[in-house]
């Protein structure tokens, strides 16, 4: 079984509900799962470094910008390193904003910093996700599964 993270902030509940279909997305039987809303305590660092994969997810505030629940969650995520760990970043917006989904992309830059394994492809969803959304989201996380999966043999296997 491959231990993975899905954490996440949301004000309102879009964010949320992304999270919930990736978790329904991924395979019980491969992947043993947490999740967590960010906002419910101080994240431990040495915590993000037990699991093998993270899936995060934040929603967009002023501008483009992270909103504060993720911005405090970064201080603690800049002083881990994240090598040979794999994520995957996911969020809603709003596109009647100029900076549609930002926050996602600002976090895919956070988690490559710290060196870990940023999946390419990411959700960026206009409000709460719909059909439409369905197969982004099921890329995400049928690749983070995939990867995490091997990645995780290859650390087993004594390779890093
Ligand atoms: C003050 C404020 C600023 C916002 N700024 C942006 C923004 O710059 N870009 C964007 O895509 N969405 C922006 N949004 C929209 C939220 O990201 C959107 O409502 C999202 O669905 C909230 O997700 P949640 O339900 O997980 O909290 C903003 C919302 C508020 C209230």
């Amino acid at each position: 079984m491959i231990q993975v993270l899905i954490l996440y902030a949301s004000s309102t509940g879009n964010t949320e509900e992304i999270a919930d279909l990736i978790e329904k997305y991924l395979d019980p039987t491969v992947c043993e799962t947490t999740m967590e809303n960010i906002e419910m305590g101080d994240m431990d660092p040495q915590r993000l470094l037990q699991y093998d994969g993270i899936l995060f997810g934040t929603y967009t505030y002023d501008d483009g910008d992270l909103p504060f629940e993720t911005d405090i969650f970064c201080d603690t995520l800049r002083t881990v390193d994240l090598t040979g760990k794999v994520v995957g970043v996911f969020g809603s917006g709003d596109t009647a904003y100029d900076e549609f989904c930002a926050a996602v992309d600002l976090m895919k830059a956070e988690f490559k910093q710290q060196n870990a394994r940023v999946i390419q492809h990411s959700v960026k969803v206009d409000l709460s996700p719909d059909e439409e959304d369905l197969q982004s989201i099921k890329k995400l996380a049928e690749e983070f599964q995939d990867l995490t999966t091997n990645s995780a043999a290859t650390r087993k296997a004594g390779n890093f």
